[in-house]
């Protein structure tokens, strides 16, 4: 999953080739990248758009606006959600429009007004991609900052044999993973911590109050994080899942008050931090050092009496010195004002809520459906996405946030 979590917005133009960028977007998304599609109007000749928003699992814009429901498609939106914009294929037209800004289709309008990095994948005849014209439309592109994905040799749509052919969908992978891996890493330094999973807490030597968290949102953000450079720990309770990079760090408890003590010494030095455990708010208050053994009366009940443990989140968050802070909200009834609440009373910069109600989202799943929430009321929704790619969308959305 080398692209895991980033957007690349494709632009297709319409040349034989378009049908190799069905196949480009395939593998896009199977390298972890969530993929956009704009056509320009003459792609529509050579694919459908239908394959495209099947595949990447979006609709796809070609039009200014949606001839069926006249809602407007936004170039600059289309513009700012992209990590990188591709253009692949690249015909010579669309390559000479974008030189001289020509803005007659919605993917030209979209790359004029885009601020995020530019590449091309040419692909033409050989004649037309040697004519003088189209290499000083290439030069221009280049100058404005423009990449180039050199067009390859091989057979070519018309029969002639030479330079001209799009670079192979694979070879186009190979090159954004390269280009995303040369980036500069947005969290560079940041100290991140994060706490995953449940916390058991203590009835006597061999029994516990525990809960069904697995961790994965927790270790799915960890790894999230430390892709963006972060330098992360996690204090996790008793789990069976870990993070897959190597570079986290974890360190493992059982109970709440062992969480709180771990993350006390490593929170002053911390500069995000993420609240993802589920922690037991009730420890029992007087835990059994010996077994606790059963009666004789069948018909006896057991009391086991809880106290209070303390909030980790809330603790921590009265402490701050200058973190970023957030935390998560799993709730079942009344969702966003409780999120809301909790927000406000743990002095929160930001709350991810997930609802017990949405299917496939919360404990043990590998999915989850979340909205963020943050001090100033703003609300985001998601859509239900694997636990890896909803991390992106937090650190994205947290770096957005730390930027502005
Ligand atoms: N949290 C914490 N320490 C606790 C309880 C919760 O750090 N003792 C954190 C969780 O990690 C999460 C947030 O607080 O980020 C909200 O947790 P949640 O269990 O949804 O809410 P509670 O505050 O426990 O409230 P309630 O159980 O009443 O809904």
């Amino acid at each position: 999953m080398s692209l895991q979590g980033k957007k690349i917005l494709l632009g297709v133009s319409g040349g034989i080739a378009a049908y190799k960028s069905a196949l480009l977007t395939r593998l896009l998304i199977k390298q972890g990248a969530e993929v956009k599609v704009m056509m320009t109007p003459g792609a529509k000749a050579f694919i459908g758009a239908l394959t495209f928003s099947t595949l990447s699992k979006h609709p796809v814009a070609v039009d200014f606006y949606n001839e069926s429901d006249g809602t407007w498609n936004n170039h600059v939106t289309a513009g700012m959600w992209g990590d990188i914009i591709l253009i692949a294929p690249a015909t010579a037209n669309t390559i000479a429009k974008m030189s001289v800004g020509i803005s007659d289709n919605f993917l030209i309008t979209t790359y004029l007004s885009a601020k995020c990095p530019v590449a091309i994948a040419p692909a033409m005849d050989l004649d037309m991609w040697q004519h003088k014209a189209t290499q000083g439309n290439i030069r221009t592109l280049k100058n404005n900052g423009v990449l180039v994905i050199a067009p390859e040799s091989g057979e070519l749509a018309s029969g002639l044999i030479g330079e001209g052919r799009m670079a192979e969908p694979e070879h186009i992978v190979s090159w954004l993973e390269d280009f995303f891996s040369t980036q500069p890493k947005r969290l560079s330094g940041k100290r991140v911590l994060i706490t995953a999973g449940p916390t058991y807490e203590a009835i006597d030597p061999v029994r516990f109050i525990g809960n069904h968290s697995s961790g994965k949102m927790g270790f799915a953000l960890a790894d999230a994080f430390a892709s963006e450079g972060a330098i992360v720990t996690v204090v996790h309770g008793p789990v069976t899942s870990s993070p897959q990079n190597t570079a986290v760090k974890t360190v493992g408890v059982t109970s709440a008050i062992e969480m709180l003590d771990n993350c006390q010494q490593i929170f002053p030095e911390t500069d995000i931090f993420i609240a993802a455990a589920a922690v037991a708010d009730y420890t029992p208050a007087q835990p059994s050092d010996k077994k606790i053994k059963k009666g004789d009366n069948p018909d006896e009940t057991l009391n086991i009496s809880l106290k209070r443990n303390p909030d980790i989140l809330k603790t921590l968050s009265s402490q701050r010195n200058k973190q970023f802070i957030v935390g998560f909200a799993l709730e079942t009834d009344n969702e966003f004002a409780n999120a809301a609440k909790k927000l406000r009373e743990k002095g929160l910069d930001m709350i991810i809520l997930n609802s017990m109600n949405d299917t496939g989202a919360g404990f043990q799943h590998d999915t989850n459906k979340i909205s963020i929430l943050d001090k100033f009321d703003n609300q985001i929704n998601f859509e239900l996405k694997s636990k890896k790619a909803v991390a992106f969308d937090i650190v994205n959305h947290i770096i957005n946030k730390l930027n502005a």
